[in-house]
C-alpha cells in the first residue's frame, strides 16, 4: 500500500478520501494522515506537518488547503522531503509552479497539477502529453465553474447577478472569497498555468489583463441572446507570427454556433488549437470535490508510475513578453456597452 497525506480537508481534501474509499484505494493507496486545523472526529487527523515530512512511509502528499502561504511552505518541505505533490490549487501553481516543479525534479519527485485547471475534465497532460506534435498557437476556455453557473443562470432566469452567486455558493462551487471567481481572477491563474505549459515560460497573473463578470445584468444577456450570442467569460492565450503572445481574461459574446456557447452550468471547456491537429475541445464538469477528486488522484497515480516528471518539464521560470489584450470590441449594446466577440 502507498500511504498518502491530505493537506486540507475542504471541498477537494473531503471530496478525493471519500473516492478512495469508495474504490477502496484502488487496491494501492491508503490515507495516513489528514492534515487540518479544525478539530475533525477523525483517527488520521494531525495538526502538525513535521509528522507527515519525517514519515517515510509517506510517498504522496495531496495539497489541497488553497492559497499561498502555508500551501507554499508545505509543499516545498514536502518535495525536500522525497515526496510527490499533488494538487488542485491554481494560486500556488499559477504563481510557483516553474520554482516547485525544478524543485520535484532536484528530488526526483513529481508536482502534479492537473486538478488546478477544469476541475475534472483532462487538459494539463493532454496538452503537456498528447499534443507534443503540436505547436499550440491557441487556447480558449470556459475555465470558472462559478461564473459560467451564474451566467446560465441569469439568462434562463432573468436573475440578477446577487441571486446567480448566492445559488452558487450554495452548492459549493465558489471559492471562499466569490470575488476570485466573478471578477475573473480565478479564471486568470487558470489561462496562465496553460499559458506558461504551452509558451514554456512563465506567465504571472499579475501580468496579465483580468475582467470579470461583475457588471454583467440580464439585460445584457437578454439582447445577447437576441443577437445570436452567449456571454460567456473567456481565458485566451494567443499568438501569432511576428508577434508577442497575448493573455488575458475577458467577458465575449460567443457565437451560438460555436461549440463554447453550449457550455452551460457548472461547465468547463477548453479549446487548443495545435499546429498539427487543428482544433481539439476538452468538455466537463469544471468544479465540485468528485470531478476535481478524479483529476487529483489520477495524478496520485500517475506518480506510482513514474517518479520521471510527466507534466511541465519545459515551464521555464523566465516571464514571458506579452502584448495586451488583442480583439477590439465588436459589439455595442442598446445602452451603450461594449463587448468582444468570439471569431471562429
Ligand atoms: N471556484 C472554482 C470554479 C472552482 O468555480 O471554477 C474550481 O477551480
Amino acid at each position: 500500500m502507498t500511504k498518502i497525506a491530505i493537506l486540507g480537508y475542504g471541498i477537494v481534501g473531503a471530496g478525493v478520501d471519500a473516492v478512495l474509499r469508495e474504490a477502496g484505494g484502488f487496491g494501492a493507496l491508503a490515507v495516513k494522515y489528514i492534515l487540518d486545523i479544525r478539530d475533525l472526529s477523525d483517527s488520521r487527523v494531525v495538526k502538525d506537518f513535521s509528522l507527515v515530512e519525517n514519515d517515510p512511509e509517506i510517498a504522496v502528499v495531496v495539497e489541497s488547503i488553497g492559497g499561498r502561504k502555508a500551501a507554499y511552505d508545505f509543499t516545498k518541505r514536502a518535495l525536500a522531503a522525497k515526496k510527490h505533490v499533488v494538487t488542485s490549487n491554481k494560486e500556488l501553481v499559477a504563481e510557483n509552479g516553474a520554482e516547485l516543479l525544478r524543485l520535484a525534479k532536484e528530488n526526483g519527485v513529481n508536482y502534479l497539477f492537473e486538478a488546478s485547471v477544469g476541475g475534472g475534465i483532462p487538459i494539463i497532460h493532454p496538452l503537456c502529453q498528447c499534443m507534443g506534435a503540436n505547436v499550440v498557437t491557441d487556447i480558449v476556455g470556459i475555465l470558472n465553474g462559478t461564473s459560467n453557473y451564474i451566467l446560465t443562470h441569469m439568462e434562463r432566469e432573468g436573475v440578477s447577478f446577487d441571486t446567480a452567486l448566492k445559488e452558487a455558493q450554495k452548492l459549493g462551487y465558489a471559492e471562499a472569497d466569490p470575488s476570485a471567481d466573478v471578477d475573473g481572477l480565478d479564471c486568470a491563474r487558470k489561462i496562465c498555468i496553460l499559458a506558461n505549459l504551452a509558451f514554456g515560460r512563465h506567465v504571472p497573473p499579475v501580468n496579465i489583463s483580468v475582467e470579470g463578470i461583475r457588471g454583467i445584468t440580464p439585460a445584457h444577456l437578454r439582447e445577447a441572446s437576441k443577437a445570436g450570442y452567449a456571454l460567456k467569460l473567456l481565458g485566451r492565450a494567443h499568438k501569432k507570427a511576428g508577434e508577442l503572445p497575448r493573455v488575458y481574461t475577458a467577458p465575449y459574446l460567443v457565437p451560438k454556433t460555436h461549440p463554447l456557447a453550449a457550455v452551460t452550468d457548472v461547465f468547463n471547456a477548453v479549446v487548443l488549437r495545435g499546429s498539427v491537429t487543428g482544433d481539439v475541445m476538452f468538455y466537463g464538469r469544471g468544479a465540485g470535490a468528485r470531478p476535481t477528486a478524479s483529476a487529483v488522484i489520477s495524478d496520485i497515480l500517475d506518480c506510482l508510475r513514474s517518479a520521471d516528471p510527466l507534466c511541465g518539464r519545459g515551464w521555464s521560470a523566465d516571464p514571458l513578453d506579452i502584448a495586451p489584450p488583442g480583439d477590439a470590441a465588436g459589439f455595442t449594446f442598446s445602452n451603450g456597452d461594449k463587448m468582444r466577440v468570439l471569431d471562429s
